[in-house]
């Protein structure tokens, strides 16, 4: 990925509407040039969420999340600032152009080398799998039928059973053994403080990104053994909450179909595309997170989920069908039979029965319902209501009335007891969670509070004077260069306004003319930053060269009154002290202040 010339990005800026990028997440009112919404970034109820149009920016007024489109795009889709740039230009339809030397906004993470280093070892695991060595591992995979091409596709290797063979590899290649531990493929020894390698032995499941980086592995026993895998540790680039296996080579079919079949195993998704379901993915090991949830609903309407079929992946499969919550997914739930998971389904029932089995699934609520009966004994009232309980959050989470009625129906239908008394529990649950949500919601506000106010006292003064007439220069900088040495006779007192105008005073003496984005971009403080944002989109005060200078007039005011309330309190001491030359001069002094105050 190239650099992008500044230009480019403020084309992108200028040609999306922030308004309906925003308006995809949030339901936004008008309410006088500003539109407001509840926050996409916490939870709240009353919206204190403000988008300005005009300006290409919002702000939170209660968990102070701010910035432009680039940033909302960046948060919200956790994306870094490139992919959101290119993601924001593609919808825009401006061709982004390369700039080798220019400024790269926000600093990308740089994970050039670990990836450099888990591609060179993916090499070397494919080549020792294609060796003498390798040869157990073959044997593994042919025995489980994954064939040659699949092998190639996945990319998977063979680890051999040695302390230093890796690392020597590496030293031959002139990377030193702490940059193989960084990638998470080498340990260090604490005592003798050497290295060795972390994956012995194994048979080696490359992990990529949706970009097909190759961010971490998952290391098989060949046989039985303990841990079955072993997988890279966490780190800021492998992190298993956001990563699906078999994504970056479903992508394609994925798009096309917008369906994903979601899985358990490394085992299921390479089995499920070699028999042509290229849209399997699985989770890395753990309970689906909602990051995950998030990464599907970003490229497909539909998932079918296709776990192991015990109790411990029926609970899963409740617990992923949870993780998607309200959002706009048709999640469906597949029922393999008599067999363990879709890897041992697949080679002993074939494509066909495995794609019946796939059209069949059941649509979540209903799949919820028929395991609900399985496992609770319908003549018994106490577990019938026990069954109703665990319902209730998933008949909450429907977003749709009509289909939320027709669940209702079918509840009561299929557990023999009445629609109205599942309503009256449903209401109860929803105003139960209402008190808790509005119960974390204050808490979370106090803390946000007291945090503010400790960093205020600590670190700040905020002079409301100042700020308006900040407000004012950031929103129309034509009326900085216009007033700029009135500004500079002011003492400012608030360090972000000091800041502000620093950075203002250095973009005028570049004489290239400037926005407000310019100024916030070059504010090195992210908290710095968050606040004034929200000066940009003040509204209280029109932002003219008029309302300019009487803002400069009365901060002229209030600070002369400052300097002559020092002073008073000096004369107060002086007359104390009976320091009658003195008192002279700071009289003096006085009436010259007094005087000016008086002009002005
Ligand atoms: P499974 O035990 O179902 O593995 O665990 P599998 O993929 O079907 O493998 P085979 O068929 O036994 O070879 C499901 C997933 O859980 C994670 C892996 O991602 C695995 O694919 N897992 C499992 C671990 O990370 N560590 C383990 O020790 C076991
Ligand atoms: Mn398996």
């Amino acid at each position: 990925m190239g650099f992008y010339r500044e230009e480019s990005i403020e084309e992108v800026r200028d040609r999306i509407d922030i308004v309906d990028l925003v308006s995809a997440y949030v339901t936004l009112k008008k309410t006088g040039k500003n539109y407001v919404g509840l926050c996409p970034f916490h939870s709240e109820k009353t919206p204190s969420f403000t988008v300005n149009r005009e300006k290409g920016i919002y702000h939170c007024f209660g968990c102070q999340a701010g910035g432009d489109a680039f940033s909302f795009l960046m948060e919200h889709e956790h994306l870094d600032f490139p992919e959101a740039l290119e993601e924001l230009a593609r919808r825009a339809g401006v061709q982004l152009e390369e700039d080798e030397s220019g400024p790269f906004r926000g600093k990308p993470k740089d994970h050039s080398k670990e990836l450099a280093i888990n591609l060179e070892a993916a090499r070397y695991f494919y080549k020792v799998m294609g060796s003498e060595t390798g040869s157990a591992a073959v044997a593994y995979l042919l025995g489980r039928n994954v064939e040659a091409q699949t092998r190639r596709a996945f990319k998977l290797g063979y680890a051999p059973d040695s302390w230093d063979a890796l690392l020597k590899h590496f030293e031959s290649q002139d990377v030193v053994p702490t940059d193989v531990e960084k990638a998470g493929l080498a340990i260090r020894h604490e005592e003798k403080g050497t290295y060795y390698s972390r994956f012995r032995g194994r048979l080696m499941f490359p992990i990529e990104n949706v970009r097909g980086e190759i961010i971490g592995f998952g290391g098989r026993v060949i046989g039985t053994g303990e841990p079955k895998y072993l997988n890279s540790p966490e780190s800021a680039l492998f992190q298993k909450k956001d990563q699906l296996y078999g994504l970056s080579l479903g992508l394609a079919e994925i798009r096309r179909t917008s369906r994903v079949l979601l899985m358990e195993g490394y085992m299921d998704v390479i089995m499920s595309h070699q028999h042509g379901f290229t849209s399997a993915v699985a989770s890395l090991g753990t309970a689906l997170t909602a990051e995950q949830a998030r990464l599907i609903s970003r490229y497909a309407r539909e998932v079918v989920i296709v776990y192991d079929n015990d109790s411990a992946g029926i609970k899963a499969a409740k617990k992923a069908v949870q993780a998607f919550g309200d959002r706009d997914v048709l999640v469906r739930v597949a029922d393999l039979r008599d067999a363990k998971d879709p890897d041992e389904f697949i080679n002993s029932h074939g494509r066909d029965a495995f794609e019946e089995v796939i059209s069949a699934a059941l649509p979540a609520y209903e799949y919820l319902i028929r395991m609900g009966k399985k496992q609770h004994d319908m003549r018994n009232i106490e577990e019938k209501v026990s069954l109703i309980s665990e319902l209730l959050p998933f008949l909450a989470d429907m977003n749709n009335r009509v289909k939320q009625a027709e669940y209702v129906r079918m509840t009561a239908r299929e557990l023999d007891v009445s629609a109205d008394s599942i309503v009256f529990e449903l209401k109860k649950h929803e105003e139960n969670r209402r008190v808790k949500l509005k119960r974390e919601e204050d808490t979370d506000r106090k803390h946000r509070l007291q945090k503010q106010q400790s960093k205020t006292s600590a670190a700040e003064t905020v002079i409301p004077g100042e700020r308006q007439l900040a407000g004012i220069c950031l929103r129309e900088p034509s009326i900085y260069r216009e007033i700029q040495s009135e500004i500079e006779g002011l003492v400012c007192r608030d360090p972000l306004v000091r800041q502000v105008f620093d950075r203002m005073r250095a973009l005028t003496a570049s004489e290239k003319p400037f926005t407000f984005h310019d100024v916030v971009a070059g504010l090195q403080d992210e908290e710095i930053r968050k606040q004034v944002i929200p000066l940009c989109l003040a509204e209280h005060s029109p932002a003219d060269p008029g309302t300019a200078r009487d803002w400069i007039v009365s901060l002229r005011r209030a600070e002369l009154r400052h300097r002559i309330d020092e002073l008073m309190e000096k004369i107060e001491f002086l007359e104390k002290e009976g320091k009658m030359d003195e008192l002279l001069e700071i009289g003096k002094r006085l009436r010259t202040l007094q005087s000016e105050l008086n002009r002005i």
